[in-house]
């Protein structure tokens, strides 16, 4: 064998170990489905982190309170789009008053074609998607 092919074997763990630890550590893990709901608007107010199913067609869920009726941000992570639904849709069917995902949307009581998705919202259901950021 010649010699620097010797050597090549000898550094391969160096390389390997070199790789392994190239990887940023500040990166943040994206769990897909987990959603951060807020009562205010930029993600003020009360807040609280759900884990939704995505698995499609995704859990459909009654929103907890406090967020039934008084949601004022949605930031799912990547990896997920959610929708929100009415009481008149409690099966999650329709397009839904807001579809959301990563960065999600900080004013969900925007008025959106004549409804205030925040203040009407009582069920979400989030599906993954690949295609989405
Ligand atoms: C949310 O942030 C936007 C942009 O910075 C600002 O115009 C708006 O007043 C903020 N809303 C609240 C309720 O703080």
């Amino acid at each position: 064998m010649a010699p620097i092919s010797l050597l090549a074997m000898a550094l391969m763990p160096l390389l390997a170990l070199a790789m392994a630890t190239a990887i940023p550590e500040t990166e943040s893990v994206d769990i897909p489905g987990k959603i951060l709901a807020c009562t205010g608007e930029n993600y003020t107010g009360e807040c609280e982190t759900h884990y939704l199913g995505i698995e499609i067609p995704g859990d459909c869920l009654p929103i907890p309170e406090p967020f039934k009726f008084n949601v004022g941000s949605i930031k799912p992570d990547r990896g997920a789009i959610c929708r929100l639904f009415d009481t008149e849709h409690p099966d999650c069917t329709g397009s839904g008053l807001s579809i959301l995902y990563y960065p999600g949307d900080a004013n969900l009581y925007r008025d959106v074609g004549g409804n205030i998705p925040g203040t009407e919202a009582a069920y979400w259901r989030c599906q993954q998607c690949t295609a989405c950021t």
